[in-house]
């Protein structure tokens, strides 16, 4: 019997202009560019055992074994790249505040690619690293990094990556989290964006508009321009999600509650305070701010939002090995 294991940790991210479609859905390349930060909140510990006794993958998510057609395919990249290996047990558990809620593939295909391509003897640079976390999810291609990450589309599997913008966020930047729904999402994200890109009449003016929006945010992140970043983050969010109404058939992932938490962080603007917002594939809403004006946009939330709902998170490091 050889076993081979290894852990590792990676941290989720949220994406300030999002990545919402794909040119080649096998090798997950995205048609536009993104960039997101990686928060220190919310991570995912897994460890990978590469046994030669074993008959097949096995997963289990919070001690709990869960059947999915995601693990294998993705652990077969690994295998590809070293023969040698054969089936493997995986255990991941989810480090989010109240559980679920924000529980994210970003960090889950992170972990993993870390914690499997180690086991496997194989020493990934970080390029690396991203380039197969990609093929687990879209997302999980810029949790390998710390702080402010941008992911470069690409034509081929060789040249889709992430590469980090501002690692070390030394200023003041923080994201507050508001749960409002910790439920499966209604249409998966890899759904989601398919439909848009194949059915939506207004997807080329959203691959224009991204690609300035990345650009602009790229520069707002290296002034240190929480306004200018904020602003860009909330509109292409607002375009995505206007993609999904505009989509045959349409669907939305807002909750009447969402609705809510957005107007709160509209009102608060108004009245001069520095905050936007940002939704993904599910109604929770993401508000963006400076660590010296979030006492004052929890209190307002406070007035439709239990503590529980409002999470505080800053930048997060990249993927890590950690103690198995
Ligand atoms: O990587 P996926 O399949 O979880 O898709 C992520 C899509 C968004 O979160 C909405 C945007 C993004 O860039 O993370």
């Amino acid at each position: 019997m050889t076993s081979q294991i290894a852990s590792a940790r990676a941290h989720t991210n949220i994406a300030l202009i999002k990545y919402w479609g794909k040119k080649d859905q096998q090798l997950m390349l995205p048609m536009n560019g993104s960039l997101s930060l990686t928060l220190d909140h919310f991570y995912t510990d897994t460890t990978v055992e590469f046994n030669s006794i074993y008959t097949e993958d096995t997963f289990y998510l919070d001690q709990k074994k869960i059947e999915t057609t995601k693990i294998t395919p993705f652990l077969d990249l690994v295998r590809q790249m070293n023969p040698q290996v054969g089936f493997a047990r995986i255990y991941s558990s989810n480090h989010v505040p109240n559980a679920a809620g924000l529980a994210s593939s970003a960090s889950a295909f992170a972990a993993l690619a870390l914690a499997a391509s180690t086991a496997a003897g194989l020493n990934l640079t970080r390029r690396e690293l991203s380039r197969l976390a990609r093929r687990g999810s879209g997302s999980a291609t810029r949790s390998i990094y710390g702080g402010f990450v941008e992911w470069q589309p690409g034509t081929s599997d060789l040249d889709s990556y992430a590469i980090p913008i501002d690692e070390k966020v030394d200023w003041d930047i923080e994201m507050l989290a508001v749960i409002i729904d910790r439920q499966q999402k209604k249409i998966s994200s890899r759904t989601g964006m398919q439909r848009v890109v194949t059915t939506s009449p207004y997807y080329p003016a959203w691959i224009t508009s991204t690609n300035q929006d990345l650009s602009a945010a790229i520069q707002a992140v290296k002034e240190h321009n929480l306004q200018l970043l904020g602003q860009l983050a909330e509109s292409n969010a607002l375009r995505m999600h206007a993609l999904n109404l505009s989509a045959r058939p349409p669907f939305s992932y807002f909750e009447p509650a969402s609705l809510v938490a957005m107007e709160i962080i509209e009102k608060l603007r108004s009245e001069g305070i520095c905050c936007y917002y940002t939704l993904d594939a599910g109604p929770n809403v993401k508000v963006i701010c400076s660590k010296a004006e979030s006492p004052q946009i929890i209190r307002a939330l406070s007035t439709a939002f239990t503590p529980e709902q409002i999470v505080e998170a800053f930048p997060g490091p990249g993927v890590k090995l950690i103690e198995c």
